[in-house]
């Protein structure tokens, strides 16, 4: 089970390395054949191959993020009546996380994808869309990149660097990454708040509550083990962005409406099979 680390320059360069360790993983899995990912291989230095309960584990928490992601682009609480909805979607300690890619690929993308992380990884990440065309070409001819900044601007995608335990500079992300607080927003906080501290993670959580007038929260982290991963995730004030009927736990209070919490295995049940 990951533990919270304090805040040294060695534990904070272990904290980035999960995810080298995310992304080899990812990749494990693509080889597998458990998902497919046209661009996480190019996010991998040393490819690694995971025991099957690892993949699985991924595999789970790739599916259930998926399949809400899904529903969230799908759904229209707020058509305009030309089919012109605009949403959003906010990556906490994204890393080198490739659904943008993806999204853009099956053309799903929303209005606005931001990511966000230390700077020593959207440094990394920057130079990578720089380097690889196939990147490069996904966030747009007219891109702004710079690695030194650890920035990419497009239109419709935004990468940069922020500590999220500081909540005065998440409220300046969002001007200047052009986030419009009321529209639809998916918030992922995947494998990211399990590194901060408990008041911290709090503070995320209810900033984002108080900041987005209709956003989901999605929060993934394995609490228990490495086996029995477990998933948390709310939404708030409208239900119709909700995709399921879930009875309520009250696990996260920080303005949260909903919430859940689910096993690796029920998850598998719950988000796979149906
Ligand atoms: C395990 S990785 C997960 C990456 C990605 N969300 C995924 O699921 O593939 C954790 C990420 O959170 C980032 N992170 C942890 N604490 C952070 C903080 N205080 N500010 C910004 N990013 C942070 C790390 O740098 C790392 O990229």
């Amino acid at each position: 089970m990951a533990k919270p680390v304090a805040d040294s320059r060695s534990n904070r360069a272990a904290v980035q390395a999960t995810n080298d360790d995310a992304s080899a993983s990812k990749l494990s899995c693509v080889k597998k054949g458990y998902m497919k990912d046209d661009y996480v291989h190019l996010f991998v230095k040393k490819q690694l191959r995971r025991a099957p309960i690892i993949n699985r584990g991924y595999f789970a928490r790739w599916a259930a993020l998926r399949k809400m992601l899904n529903q969230f682009l799908d759904c229209e609480p707020n058509a305009d009546g030309n089919g012109n909805i605009r949403k959003q979607i906010l990556s906490l300690g994204a890393g080198f996380d490739t659904m943008f890619f993806q999204l853009q690929d099956e053309g799903k993308a929303p209005h606005l994808y931001v990511e966000l992380d230390f700077i020593e990884v959207t440094s990394k990440k920057a130079a990578l869309i720089e380097t690889y065309s196939q990147l490069r070409d996904k966030v747009g001819e007219t891109a702004s990149i710079s690695s030194e900044k650890g920035e990419v601007h497009s239109d419709h995608y935004k990468l940069l660097p922020v500590d999220l335990r500081n909540i005065e500079n998440l409220n300046d992300i969002i001007a200047q990454a052009n986030l419009d607080p009321s529209l639809p927003t998916f918030i992922i906080a995947e494998c990211v708040l399990i590194y901060l501290d408990p008041d911290s993670s709090r503070a995320i959580v209810g900033w984002a509550s108080r900041t987005f007038s209709t956003s989901i929260f999605f929060l993934y982290e394995q609490v228990v083990d490495t086996i029995k991963l477990n998933l948390v995730f709310f939404y708030r004030l409208d239900p119709s962005l909700h995709p399921f009927n879930l009875s309520s736990n009250a696990i996260l209070s920080q303005g949260t409406v909903d919430t859940l919490l689910m096993y690796c295995n029920d998850l598998l049940a719950y988000y796979v099979a149906y």
